[in-house]
């Protein structure tokens, strides 16, 4: 019998670098594919499993609005739990450092089936932030039986915490795996403004914004911030694919409400969104994946964040971290919008993060460790 590998996830980012790895699994002829999802998120998640053409086997179906922690921790470990006994799973994938994913690995762990963690080892050495993304990697660390680095950095800080260097395989991140499969397709925009927008020469400003640490006072200033830059750059458009939590909607959409030059949307398809990043001049954000990828497509990132467990672009000059203060997130926008010189330094292609070939890695790392195979794997070097 081939060894049966369950794979669990929940939120938009977890699909998107999950994806090209149940694609290689399914195509695999040494492993079974069982797919999970917690539904932790809904919309966004249905969004990026349609693009994909991925049907999962199983449906936790957890979200509410106004989700605690707990109540996500709870439902999910509870609801795989019964999963796990039915599915038998030899080996259990998790993703990240989402509420699911941790949940996930310790429901796996508690039926001592072997975890297996995608894009371990990132840390941004702050357990209040990313919150509580921080304490969930490590968390799932501490349980996982094979842990998939993106990066050497990421390996780095794992075998400082005392993971063994034979437990760890550098793979390279699965999101670039995802980009490279979209991002040339020139997909189209479903909403006719932005497919106006594209075919336009008005610059763009991308913005996305959804992290806990940043909910309340720190996002309304974002709102504020973006206000200004709009007024100030009339021939830029501002796009903001909104996410669908209502905290995050009713912190900034308030603030830009009649002005001209800006575009909320809902969320945009994964394919959509890959090509409005290709599209834009600057790119602001909180997101952890957009980091990932536009410096890969030599897009100018600024993150409205204090700390990144992704210093990789941060040295190399493609992203520049610049907290959420409103007077920091306008002048630092002013200055890549009107210093060309400035621009120029940070619009650099780079790919610390992935080469396209991560799933492919994962998989024969997989293999390696359950079934023995002696497979050389050739590990990413950025
Ligand atoms: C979650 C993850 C975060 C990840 C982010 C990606 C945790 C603790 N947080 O944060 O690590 O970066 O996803 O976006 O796991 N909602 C919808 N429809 C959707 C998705 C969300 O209505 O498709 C609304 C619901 O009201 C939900 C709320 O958003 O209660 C918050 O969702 P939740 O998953 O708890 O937190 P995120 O901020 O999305
Ligand atoms: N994304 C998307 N549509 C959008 C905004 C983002 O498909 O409207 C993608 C983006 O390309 C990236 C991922 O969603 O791959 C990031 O998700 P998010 O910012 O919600 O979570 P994080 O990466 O911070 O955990």
């Amino acid at each position: 019998m081939r060894p049966r590998i369950m794979t669990v996830y929940g939120t938009r980012p977890e699909a998107i670098k999950v994806a090209p790895v149940i694609r290689a699994l399914e195509e695999s002829a040494h492993f079974e594919s069982v797919t999970v999802v917690t539904g932790q998120h809904r919309e966004m998640l249905d969004q990026v499993n349609e693009l994909f053409g991925i049907v999962p086997d199983h449906d936790l179906n957890i979200m509410s609005h106004g989700q605690t922690l707990a109540q996500i921790f709870a439902r999910v470990i509870d609801g795989l739990d019964q999963i796990l006994e039915k599915e038998k799973p030899t080996a259990v994938i998790v993703q990240g450092d989402t509420s699911t994913s941790t949940a996930a690995a310790l429901a796996a762990f508690y039926r001592q089936i072997p975890v297996i963690h995608l894009e371990a080892g990132l840390r941004s050495g702050d357990i209040s932030s990313p919150f509580p993304e921080e304490a969930n990697r490590k968390i799932t660390t501490q349980i996982a039986a094979l842990h998939l680095a993106p990066t050497e950095v990421s390996k780095a800080n794992l075998l400082t915490e005392g993971v063994l260097n034979a437990d760890i395989v550098v793979t390279g991140n699965t999101v670039i795996d995802a980009l490279l499969t979209t991002v040339g397709k020139e997909l189209p925009f479903s909403d006719p403004a932005l497919e106006s927008l594209a075919a336009s020469e008005r610059r763009i400003l991308l913005v996305t914004t959804h992290r806990r640490e940043n909910w309340g006072g720190a996002m309304e200033g974002v709102g504020r911030a973006l206000a200004r830059i709009a007024t100030a750059f009339p021939e830029t458009e501002i796009v903001l694919p909104a996410h669908r939590n209502p905290i995050v909607r009713e912190a900034v959409l308030p603030h830009l409400v009649g002005l001209p030059n800006i575009t909320v949307t809902e969320p945009l398809a994964y394919g959509e969104f890959t090509r409005m990043l290709s599209l834009s001049t600057v790119i602001l954000t909180d997101s952890g994946g957009v980091q990932e990828e536009a410096p890969s497509l030599g897009k100018p990132v600024l993150v409205m964040r204090e700390n990144t467990e992704r210093p990789e672009a941060v040295t190399a000059g493609t992203v520049r971290l610049i907290g959420t203060d409103e007077e920091r997130i306008v002048a630092d926008v002013t200055e890549l919008l009107s210093n060309p010189i400035e621009y120029a330094k940070m619009a650099n292609a780079v790919n610390p993060y992935g080469d396209g070939e991560a799933s492919r890695r994962t998989v024969s790392a997989i293999r390696n460790r359950l079934i023995g195979s002696s497979d050389h794997i050739d590990e990413f070097t950025s």
